[in-house]
């Protein structure tokens, strides 16, 4: 399947030669989210990362295949990982059953062809298919939908329901819940639920791609009325409990999916 790709190689909705250049400044893989990945593994020992970008999750103690298409992604990934391999989703150069699992986190949103790159990840892997992902049907729930709803209006229509996800993975599929801790160092968007301020940084929306759909008017009315709710607040007086609330059930989940 040939699929178009950017400048960069980006083969999805965003192209990570224009955004993705400070990605590992602000995303940065969460401990405890990792643990839930880990779990999921199970005890394969060789792991296909798809999407794999700088790395983020790759668990150190297995032996781990990445593979990226944006060279600027690939280019962020640290000595001591594996080297990424250009590749894309929906045409993984491996064959069947070559490894014992595979993994993609914060990635298949993106994907040109969804079920094509469900269909090869399941074909390569002989045991769990493992899915780090958000449920677009909880996307809006988040306070940032008072204040950018363009930007979580374009979150839920890009991530795909998790039964299409399990529909067209098969075998066994759990879909699991997968709570963020307030110090959250992987700064997706629902990281900074207790942490407004950082959202007002650019750098921190720029690393969540969904931010890159939106109108600079977006980001400016986002961050001056954000930023005046603060200074009044407004923002304190409605959310301010999530200051100090120690985790938050968001739209993020873990899909695990064994033949
Ligand atoms: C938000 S980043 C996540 C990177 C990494 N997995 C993480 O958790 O930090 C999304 C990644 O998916 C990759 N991606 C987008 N479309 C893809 C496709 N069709 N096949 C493989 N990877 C793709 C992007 O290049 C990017 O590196």
């Amino acid at each position: 399947m040939d699929l178009e790709r950017r400048a960069d190689g980006s083969a999805g909705d965003a192209d990570y030669g224009q955004i993705g250049g400070a990605y590992t400044r602000y995303r940065r893989p969460e401990p405890r989210i990792a643990d839930q990945i880990l779990q999921a593994l199970g005890d394969a020992r060789t792991v296909v990362n798809v999407g794999a970008g700088a790395g983020s999750y790759e668990p150190r103690d297995r032996e781990v295949t990445p593979v990226e298409p944006s060279a600027s992604m690939r280019a962020q990934r640290p000595a001591n990982l594996a080297t990424a391999i250009d590749g894309t989703a929906e045409n993984l150069p491996f064959a069947d059953g070559t490894f014992d699992a595979a993994m993609t986190t914060f990635s298949v949103h993106q994907w040109s062809e969804l079920h094509a790159g469900l269909r090869e990840l399941r074909r390569v892997a002989r045991g769990p298919v493992v899915i780090l992902t958000c449920d677009p049907a909880l996307v809006r729930r988040f306070w940032l939908y008072e204040y950018a709803p363009e930007v979580l209006d374009t979150e839920a229509r890009r991530y795909p329901a998790p039964g299409e996800l399990t529909r067209v993975l098969g075998g066994a599929t759990t879909v699991t819940p997968v709570p963020i801790p307030l110090d959250c160092v992987d700064g997706f968007n629902e990281a900074y639920y207790g942490r407004p301020e950082a959202l007002l940084d650019p750098g921190a929306r720029q690393a969540n791609s969904a931010w890159s759909f939106v109108d600079d008017a977006v980001h400016d009315r986002f961050a001056t009325t954000l930023r005046r709710h603060l200074d009044d607040g407004t923002w304190d007086s409605r959310y301010g409990d999530l200051r100090t609330q120690p985790t938050y059930d968001g739209s993020l989940i873990l899909i695990n999916s064994t033949p």
